[in-house]
């Protein structure tokens, strides 16, 4: 797998059509741990120091920080120096610095996609496969009725993998736009039986979405999938790994 992610010390230059996407873990080596705590804002530090389990806080200080790490070796400054906005959803943004730069952050157990591009929208996510979660009730809440009716033509054994392609293909097209779940997860539908290639199949809000919009797969770690959502057709994907020190600072 780290053949398809190389160890990358410096970000590339951004490119539009183009969307970098690194990988990382969240277990990162004491010295690495530390530099990425520094780079935290205030408020960042008291929403680590609200988690209860050492791991959940440790996972999102690491994830802050690579994503400052990263976001100052793209835009030629110091990882400390970000502030932050919201959106009313949520999403973390830097529209009043750097309007053409996007970016979108997914962590989950101890696993991390960061994805950047520029001129236009990008979402990534990464899963962790669960089988108890890839339940057909659950896919009924979640999916839209075309995506149901996709899962439930499946043989037994392929359901679960199909689920969280589904899942995190969906999920990426959702970070893109930003809204969280209020979009409506029953307006669009992506495609992802076996076999089929990652794609938008449908979205109601936008006309020709289908055309304009790539979803593709990412090599993650075994045991999760994930996937990256951005509004270019076609698009070329860089992977890396940012590279993790590990003496002390
Ligand atoms: C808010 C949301 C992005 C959370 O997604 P999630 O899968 O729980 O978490 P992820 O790890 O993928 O993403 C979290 C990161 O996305 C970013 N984020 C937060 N709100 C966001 C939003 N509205 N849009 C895009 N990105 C957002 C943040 O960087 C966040 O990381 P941080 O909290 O450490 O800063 C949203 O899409 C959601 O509520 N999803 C619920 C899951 C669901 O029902 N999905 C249905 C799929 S079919």
């Amino acid at each position: 797998m780290n053949d398809s992610w190389p160890e990358t010390a410096t970000p590339p230059a951004l490119e539009t059509n183009v969307g970098d996407v690194w990988l990382s873990s969240l277990d990162l080596p004491p010295g690495a741990f530390e530099e990425c705590s520094s780079y935290l804002s205030a408020d960042e530090k008291e929403r680590a120091a609200r988690f209860r389990f050492e791991e959940h806080r440790k996972h999102y200080a690491a994830s802050r920080g690579l994503l400052r790490k990263l976001l100052a070796g793209y835009l030629n400054t110091k990882p400390e120096n970000f502030a932050f906005s919201y959106n009313r959803y949520g999403k973390p943004l830097l529209d009043h610095l750097y309007p053409e730069l996007s970016f979108n952050v997914s962590h989950s157990y101890g696993w991390a996609l960061f994805g950047f591009t520029m001129g236009t929208e990008l979402g990534v996510d990464i899963e962790k496969e669960r089988p108890d979660f890839a339940t057909m009730e659950i896919a009924e809440r979640f999916f839209a009725p075309d995506e149901v009716d996709v899962l439930r033509s499946l043989p037994a054994d392929l359901r679960a993998s199909a689920f969280f392609h589904c899942w995190t293909r969906k999920e990426a097209f959702i970070k893109a736009h930003g809204m969280g779940l209020s979009m409506g997860l029953n307006k669009f539908a992506v495609a992802f039986a076996p076999d089929v290639p990652p794609a938008l199949l449908r979205f109601e809000l936008e006309p020709n979405a289908a055309k304009r919009w790539s979803i593709c797969d990412l090599e993650v770690p075994q045991g999760y999938k994930g996937a990256l959502a951005m509004k270019a057709a076609p698009i070329h994907v860089r992977r890396m790994r940012p590279a993790i020190r590990r003496e002390s600072p």
